[in-house]
C-alpha cells in the first residue's frame, strides 16, 4: 500500500508515520510519499522520519519529492494535510480579524473564511489531479477548514474524499472516561459540521449513558467541555458541543482573551516550528529529539491555554497528541482489509441530516468498510443547532461560489453571512484587509 502525504514536510507528520510504524497487520502501508512545496521542510521532516524508523523491521520506505503529479502516480491513499499560506498567513488570518473586532481563529468565524478562500482554489487544483493521476485513490482530507475543504473536493471525487478532524473523537473519549465507559464500547451520537457539532447521546449496548452525566454535577464538573462550557448551559442545551462551539457561546469572552493575549496561537507557531526547522536541518544533531522537544512544548500550551481561557485542568496525556493520525489510520484500516468500523468523519450528507442538502459536507458517525464511509442515520438537530448549522452552511457555499468564480461579492457575503461578524460593513474592511495582506486571494476581482 502507497501512502503520499500532501504536506509532508509539515510538523505532525511524524505522528502519522509513528501511527504507521505501529501497524504489523495485513494490507498496512508499505511506502510513503512526501509531498511539499519546501524542499527544506521535507528535508527536516524526512530525517525525523529516517530516525523514528531505526531498529524498526520493514519500516514503510519514505521517499519526498515537490512535484505534485510525480507524488500521485500510484498512491493508493493521498492524505492532504497542508497549510496555503504557512504558519504566517494563519498568523495573519488570526491578527485582521481580531484587529475589527471579531474572532481571529484558525477554523472558525472571519479567520477561517480567510483561510479558506485561500485553500479551496488550491485543493480544486489537487483534486483533479487526483481524479486524473490517481483515479482509484482514497483521499483522506485534514486540511483545514476540513469540512468545507472536503466539500470542495468531493465536487470532483465524489465520496472518494473523506474529511477527518480528531475533535470529536477527544470528545467522545472525554465523556466516555467520565461516565466509567470503555471508549470502544460507546456508540458516540455526534451531528453537525466540522468544528460545529454536539454530542447528543452516549451509547454503550444500546443504552444511552448520557443523561447519567447531566444529572451528575460533580460528573459534569470533572471533564474538560464541563468546564469550559459550565455545567448550567450544558444542561441546558441537553448536548455536550465540540470545544469549538465555545467561540459561538462565548464569543465576547473569546474575542476580549485573544485581543489581550501576547501574541495568537498562529504567531506562536510560527515562531516556534521555524525554530524546529532551523534545528532540524542541521546535519549534525538528532532532528527526532529536536521534534520531540518542540512537540512537548507544544502541547504544554494547550494545558496553558485552557487554563488561561477556560479555567480547565491539564488534559489527560493520551488526548495531548490530538490523535488525527489514529483517526487516519483507523480509516485506512477499514477500507483497506473492509475491516467494518465505525467512525466520525466528515462526508456528504445523503440526506442525514434533513435540514441540509444531499452534496453538502457533513460530520456525522459513518460505518466503513472497503467501499468508503457511509454516513449512519441520525437524529434531527434541535432547532438552535440547525439554525447555526444552516447558517454555517450557506457561508462556506459563498466561499466556495468566490473560489469558482473569483466574485469578490459573494466573499464579502461570506463574511458577513456569518453568525460571528456583525455587520456588512466589517465583512468588507475584512476582505480589503485580507486581500491587503494575502498574495494568494489577489484571484478576487
Ligand atoms: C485540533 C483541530 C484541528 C486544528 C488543531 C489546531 O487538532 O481538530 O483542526 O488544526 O486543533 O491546533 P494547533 O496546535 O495548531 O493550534
Ligand atoms: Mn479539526
Amino acid at each position: 500500500m502507497r501512502l503520499t502525504i500532501l504536506g509532508g514536510g509539515g510538523f505532525r507528520v511524524p505522528l502519522v508515520y509513528g501511527a504507521l510504524l505501529g501497524d504489523r497487520g495485513e494490507g498496512r502501508v508499505t511506502e510513503v510519499v512526501l509531498h511539499d512545496l519546501d524542499d527544506r521542510r521535507l528535508y527536516a521532516i524526512s530525517r525525523v522520519l529516517h530516525e523514528q524508523a531505526a531498529g524498526v523491521p520493514d519500516a514503510p520506505k519514505v521517499t519526498a519529492t515537490t512535484d505534485l503529479d510525480e507524488a500521485l502516480l500510484g498512491a493508493d491513499f493521498v492524505f492532504s494535510a497542508i497549510r496555503v499560506g504557512g504558519l504566517q498567513g494563519r498568523a495573519d488570518d488570526e491578527r485582521v480579524a481580531l484587529a475589527e473586532g471579531v474572532l481571529g481563529q484558525e477554523t472558525v468565524g472571519a479567520g477561517g473564511i480567510a483561510y479558506g478562500l485561500r485553500t479551496v482554489p488550491v485543493a480544486v487544483d489537487i483534486a483533479r489531479r487526483v481524479a486524473r493521476h490517481a483515479p482509484d485513490a482514497w483521499v483522506i482530507n485534514f486540511t483545514n477548514p476540513a469540512g468545507l475543504v472536503t466539500e470542495a473536493m468531493s465536487r470532483h471525487l465524489g465520496d472518494r474524499v473523506i474529511g477527518i478532524c480528531d475533535s470529536p473523537v477527544g470528545l467522545g473519549r472525554r465523556i466516555a472516561r467520565v461516565l466509567g465507559v470503555d471508549p470502544r464500547e460507546a456508540f458516540v451520537d455526534y451531528a453537525g459540521l466540522n468544528h460545529l457539532g454536539w454530542v447528543r447521546g452516549l451509547r454503550v449496548a444500546g443504552r444511552d449513558e448520557l443523561p447519567r452525566l447531566f444529572a451528575d454535577p460533580v460528573l459534569l464538573g470533572s471533564f474538560e467541555e464541563g468546564r469550559l462550557f459550565g455545567a448550567d448551559w450544558l444542561r441546558s442545551l441537553g448536548a455536550v458541543p465540540n470545544e469549538y462551539l465555545h467561540y459561538y457561546y462565548f464569543n465576547r469572552e473569546s474575542v476580549r482573551a485573544y485581543r489581550e493575549a501576547r501574541q495568537t496561537r498562529g504567531a506562536f507557531l510560527r515562531d516556534q516550528q521555524a525554530r524546529f526547522y532551523a534545528e532540524a536541518a542541521d546535519a549534525g544533531g538528532s532532528a527526532l529529539a529536536a521534534w520531540d522537544r518542540t512537540r512537548a512544548e507544544r502541547e504544554a500550551t494547550y494545558m496553558a491555554e485552557n487554563r488561561e481561557t477556560a479555567g480547565a485542568g491539564e488534559r489527560e496525556e493520551e488526548d495531548l497528541s490530538g490523535g488525527y493520525e489514529k483517526v487516519a489510520l483507523a480509516l485506512m484500516r477499514a477500507v483497506a482489509r473492509d475491516e467494518r468500523t465505525t467512525l466520525i468523519l466528515n462526508v456528504r450528507n445523503r440526506g442525514t441530516l434533513a435540514a441540509l442538502d444531499a452534496d453538502a459536507v457533513v460530520e456525522v458517525p459513518c460505518l466503513v468498510d472497503a467501499s468508503g464511509a457511509h454516513p449512519l442515520a441520525a437524529d434531527p438537530l434541535p432547532g438552535h443547532a440547525t439554525a447555526l448549522v444552516t447558517a454555517v452552511k450557506a457561508v462556506e457555499r459563498e466561499v466556495l461560489a468566490a473560489a469558482a468564480s473569483g466574485s469578490r461579492a459573494s466573499a464579502v457575503k461570506a463574511f458577513a453571512l456569518h453568525p460571528l461578524v456583525d455587520s456588512v460593513t466589517v465583512a468588507r474592511r475584512l476582505l480589503d484587509a485580507y486581500t491587503a495582506v494575502h498574495p494568494s486571494l489577489a484571484y478576487l476581482a
